[in-house]
């Protein structure tokens, strides 16, 4: 089983400082919704964003959306040896039904993942979970999943596809965090894991999230 962990996503509710601001308000009115119940997005919120801390990497929801939607179509996750979770900068884990089908349109996706954060689970109409959100900080994840290995994807050691490679031919049952942040440096030390490069310049998340994927996919099975 390959688990990827999409770590410290900045996917968040749009945090009490900046409710009131009125780009939020109007942005809230036109879509009938409270400012509470709706997700940050830098594309719409960034002139309101300038308040809080880290804005410059906040609200990129975008980023979790294009990624999950290449690792749900996946040809490995079709075989039924994906699993795939979404760890927040607010230290919420969301796991993913590898059944799921997701919206292919971003604004269904957010008006989905905002009655997430607020209803905490989503259902079939037969009662099968599909999405759950949990307060959980990463060291918690990792102790649930309990694979046998840990890497964290980072653009900033050393390029080495061959110890990947390796990594996956020697363990069933293995890890791989890839930072769902648009730039700026991990906030955990992830010091459990190895950490690993594939390219000498740094990839978009989704980017390394597939070519891994594809890779373990192509190690494991063909
Ligand atoms: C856009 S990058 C994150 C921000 C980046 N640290 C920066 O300062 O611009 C998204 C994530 O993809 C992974 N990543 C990006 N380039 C990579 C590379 N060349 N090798 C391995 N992982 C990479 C890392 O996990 C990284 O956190």
């Amino acid at each position: 089983m390959l688990h990827i962990i999409l770590v410290e996503a900045e996917l968040e509710l749009i945090p009490k400082e900046i409710r009131n601001h009125y780009i939020i308000r109007k942005h809230a009115k036109k879509r009938g919704k409270k400012p509470s119940e709706m997700i940050l997005d830098s594309s719409l919120h960034f002139r309101a964003m300038y308040k809080i801390d880290d804005f410059k990497r906040r609200g990129r929801p975008d980023i979790v959306f294009l990624s999950l939607l290449g690792l749900l179509s996946s040809p490995l996750n079709k075989t039924g040896m994906l699993r795939v979770y979404v760890h927040t900068r607010n230290d919420e884990v969301i796991f993913i039904n590898p059944k799921v089908r997701l919206p292919r349109n971003y604004n269904r996706f957010i008006g989905l993942f905002e009655k997430l954060f607020v209803e905490r689970e989503i259902r079939t109409k037969e009662g099968i979970c599909l999405l759950k959100l949990i307060e959980m900080n990463i060291y918690d994840l990792v102790k649930k999943i309990k694979a046998e290995k840990y890497i964290l994807m980072d653009e900033k050691v050393d390029i080495n596809i061959n110890k990947l490679i390796k990594e996956f031919k020697n363990h069933n049952d293995i890890a791989i965090m890839i930072g769902a942040f648009p730039h700026g440096d991990f906030r955990n030390d992830y010091e459990f894991a190895d950490r690993i490069s594939i390219h000498k310049e740094r990839l978009d998340a989704w980017s390394v999230a597939l070519f891994v994927t594809d890779l373990y996919y192509f190690v494991k099975l063909l």
